[in-house]
């Protein structure tokens, strides 16, 4: 899925000087949107503009794992026919194609904190004809402009880690599902911590690294016990918080070092650390992150 709309290219100097304070400096925290502006259409994906780590249990390329990991979610929540859906954190819009064409509900909503993936998302949804179909906002999942009680599925691929705070965000979904509606989530979470202590002081690093690069605020250090009591104390009931992580990890390491063009759709100074994490095992480089489905309804 292409489009010949592209967000407006900033110098290829001040791109370069941002990845670097970003990357390899403590100097230059950046938010979630921040992030996203910089990395750009630099996807992951080679046909489309996804930015997730892709659901590896049968898919053999990065485009198909992303796919798969979309429909993994939309299936979870139980998106179909006549469906009226929330999606927070829709990237560049691929995901809510997908489902329209796949899952065919009724009407999506999403919410995007990041202006240039919400202007690009429209004119790709506007392109294909959906713009009736697939509402794409500019507004955070912690405060959503909905009434109460209106919607049958929120959704949420790999995003929700962002949200400042998770916590809030599941206030959200709740008050905005109808009675019996569904919540599903892709996200990542902590690691359960490993029985070496040298290794747990390894996850706890590679934990506040990632808080850091990655614009996770602090309170969204869950493991899977404190992520289902958080939505217990939402109000969902049929609580589940499952890890998929071997269905994902090491797919998408063994991945990134088969297929070299994957690295090369990243910034140059991206790719370097990306590149380092070939020289090890995908069970140390990710030793401290759990990805987790989770799924709930609105009693
Ligand atoms: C890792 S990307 C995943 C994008 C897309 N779901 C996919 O799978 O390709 C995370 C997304 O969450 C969005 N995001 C971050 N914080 C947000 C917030 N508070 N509300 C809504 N979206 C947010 C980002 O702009 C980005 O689109």
């Amino acid at each position: 899925m292409t489009s010949d709309v592209q967000p407006a290219p900033r110098s290829k100097w001040r791109e370069s000087l941002d990845y670097f304070l970003w990357f390899y400096t403590p100097f230059k925290p950046m938010t979630a949107s921040d992030i996203y502006e910089l990395v750009s259409t630099n996807a992951f994906s080679g046909k489309g503009l996804y930015l997730n780590l892709g659901y590896w249990k049968t898919a053999r390329t990065i485009d198909d794992a992303c796919e798969a990991m979309a429909m993994l979610v939309a299936e979870s929540a139980g998106v179909g026919p006549g469906s009226k859906v929330i999606d927070v954190g829709f990237g560049f819009g691929d995901q809510d194609m997908l489902w329209m064409e796949r899952l065919k509900p009724a009407h999506i909503t999403g919410f995007n904190v990041t202006r240039s993936q919400v202007q690009l998302g429209r004119k790709r949804v506007d392109e294909r004809g959906l713009s009736d179909r697939i509402d794409l906002r500019e507004g955070s999942a912690t405060a959503l402009p909905v009434p109460d009680g209106e919607f049958d599925q929120v959704v949420g691929v790999e995003s929700a880690f962002h949200f400042d705070t998770r916590e809030a965000f599941f206030r959200e979904a709740f008050r905005a599902l109808k009675p019996g509606g569904r919540l599903a989530l892709a996200d990542v979470i902590r690691a359960d911590p490993h029985p070496s202590r040298f290794q747990q002081r390894m996850q706890r690093f590679n934990w506040n690294f990632f808080m850091q690069k990655y614009a996770v605020p602090t309170a969204n250090s869950d493991d899977r016990e404190s992520y289902a009591a958080k939505l217990r104390a939402a109000g969902f009931t049929d609580v589940k918080v499952e890890s998929i992580r071997d269905q994902v990890y090491p797919g998408l390491h063994k991945y990134m070092g088969e297929d070299p063009a994957m690295l090369r759709r990243f910034h140059w100074l991206a790719r370097l650390p990306y590149k380092l994490t070939l020289l090890f095992k995908a069970d140390s480089v990710y030793s401290a992150y759990n990805y987790i489905l989770a799924t709930a309804r609105k009693p």
